[in-house]
C-alpha cells in the first residue's frame, strides 16, 4: 500500500486525485487537507481545513505527497517533502518556481523524487526517461493558447473573468485559467521546466498546439525527438505521479490519430508579455522567479474581483519586478520576505475601487 497525502483535496487536480486513488488497490489517502472549503465527503484518517500543511505531513507519515495547492501557499509543504526524501507529486508549480534553488539544495539533501504532474511536465519526464541534460538539445513546452489565442492587444482590453474562465480545452481551478489565458503559465511552465530538468532557458521553447493532445517534446541530440500525446485529461499525470513507475489503468479511451489533426504555431509573445517577463525572471535569478509568481497571483486575484483589467496583469508584474530589490534567498524566511515584498509592491499597481 502506497500512503498519499493529498494536498488540495478540494480542489480540480485534488477531486481528480481522489478519484484515481480510490480506483487504484495500491493506493490509500492517509490525509486531505484544503484551504477553507470543509472535507466532509473525503474518506481519509487524517484531515484539516487551513493552518501548517507540515504539521499534517508530521503525522500523516506519507510515502508520497501529491501537492495540489494553489499558489505560493503550498511552498513549506513542498520543502517539507523534499527536505525528508519523500515522493513530491507536484502539481503545485508556484512552490518549485518561488523556491527555486531552495527546493533544489532540499531535494538534493532529502535524496526523494519530484513526479510531476503538470501534464506538460510529466510529458517531458517520460519522454527523457532519466536522460540527463548533455543528450538533450532543447525542451519544448506545448500549451492551447488559452481562450484568446489570436485575439489582438485591443480586443484584451475589455475582456471579463468570465470569458477569461472559458478555457477551450481543460476544465481547471479559476488562478491556472486566468494564467492559462494570460500565457503565465507557460510561462511558469517553462521556469518549472528549467528547475526540474536543469535545461537552460534559451534550450525550453514554447510552442501552440490548440486541442491540446501533444502535452509536450524532448528533442535529443541525435536528431531524435520524442513526443507525449494523450486526450487533455488530468487524470493521466495524476495517476502516473501516484503509480510511478507503474503504468495504473485509467478510464480514458485510447487515442483516436484518424480523428485529429495537429497544428502548431509559435506564442504570440507581443500581445502576450508574460511569458517573456517569466523567462527574464528566470534569467535574472535569486528571487525575480518568487517575484514574478507573487505579483501575478495579486494581479490574477485582482482580474478576478473586478478591480483590474486583462492587460493590467503584466503591467503589475513588470513593474514588481523592476522595482524589487532583493538577492538571492539563503533560506526560507528570505523567500517568504520577497513574496511578501512582492505582493506588497503589486498591491500598490492595483486601482483603487
Ligand atoms: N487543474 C488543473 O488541471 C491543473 C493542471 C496542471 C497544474 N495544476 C496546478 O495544480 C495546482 C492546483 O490547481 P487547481 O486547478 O486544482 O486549483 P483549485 O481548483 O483552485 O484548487 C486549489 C486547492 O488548493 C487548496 N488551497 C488553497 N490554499 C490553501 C492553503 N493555504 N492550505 C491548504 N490548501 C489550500 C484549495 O482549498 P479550498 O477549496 O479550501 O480553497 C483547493 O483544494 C495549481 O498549482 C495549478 O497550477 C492544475
Amino acid at each position: 500500500m502506497k500512503r498519499v497525502a493529498l494536498l488540495g483535496a478540494t480542489g480540480s487536480i485534488g477531486r481528480q486525485a481522489i478519484e484515481i486513488v480510490e480506483a487504484h488497490p495500491g493506493l490509500e489517502l492517509c490525509a486531505a487537507a484544503s484551504g477553507s472549503t470543509p472535507l466532509d465527503g473525503v474518506d481519509a484518517p487524517l484531515t484539516q481545513v487551513g493552518g501548517d500543511l507540515t504539521e499534517l505531513l508530521e503525522r500523516a507519515e506519507p510515502d508520497v505527497v501529491l501537492n495540489a495547492v494553489v499558489g505560493f501557499a503550498g511552498i513549506h509543504a513542498t520543502l517539507w517533502t523534499l527536505e525528508r526524501g519523500i515522493d513530491l507529486a507536484l502539481a503545485n508549480k508556484e512552490s518549485l518556481v518561488a523556491g527555486g534553488e531552495l527546493a533544489l539544495a532540499a531535494l538534493a539533501r532529502g535524496g526523494g523524487r519530484i513526479l510531476p504532474v503538470d501534464s506538460e511536465h510529466s510529458a517531458l519526464f517520460q519522454c527523457l526517461e532519466g536522460r540527463g541534460a548533455d543528450q538533450i538539445d532543447s525542451l519544448v513546452v506545448t500549451g492551447s493558447g488559452g481562450p484568446f489565442r489570436g485575439r489582438t492587444r485591443e480586443e484584451l482590453a475589455d475582456v471579463t473573468p468570465e470569458e477569461a474562465l472559458a478555457h477551450p480545452t481543460w476544465r481547471m481551478g479559476p488562478k491556472i485559467t486566468v494564467d492559462s489565458a494570460t500565457l503565465a503559465n507557460k510561462g511558469l511552465e517553462v521556469l518549472e521546466a528549467h528547475f526540474l530538468f536543469g535545461i537552460p532557458y534559451d534550450r525550453i521553447e514554447v510552442v501552440l498546439q490548440p486541442t491540446s493532445i501533444v502535452h509536450s517534446l524532448v528533442r535529443f541530440r541525435d536528431g531524435a525527438s520524442l513526443a507525449h500525446l494523450g486526450y487533455p485529461d488530468m487524470r493521466v499525470p495524476i495517476s502516473y505521479a501516484l503509480t510511478y513507475p507503474e503504468r495504473a489503468a485509467t478510464p480514458l479511451p485510447p487515442l483516436d490519430l484518424t480523428a485529429l489533426t495537429l497544428e502548431f504555431r509559435a506564442p504570440d509573445v507581443d500581445t502576450f508579455p508574460m511569458l517573456a517577463l517569466a523567462r527574464d525572471a528566470g534569467l535574472r535569478g535569486g528571487v525575480h522567479p518568487c517575484v514574478f509568481n507573487a505579483a501575478n497571483e495579486v494581479a490574477v486575484a485582482a482580474f478576478l474581483d473586478g478591480r483590474l483589467p486583462f492587460l493590467g496583469i503584466p503591467e503589475l508584474v513588470a513593474d514588481a519586478l523592476e522595482r524589487i530589490d532583493a538577492d538571492a534567498a539563503r533560506d526560507v524566511d528570505d523567500l517568504v520576505a520577497a513574496d511578501r515584498e512582492a505582493r506588497r509592491l503589486a498591491e500598490e499597481g492595483v486601482p483603487v475601487a
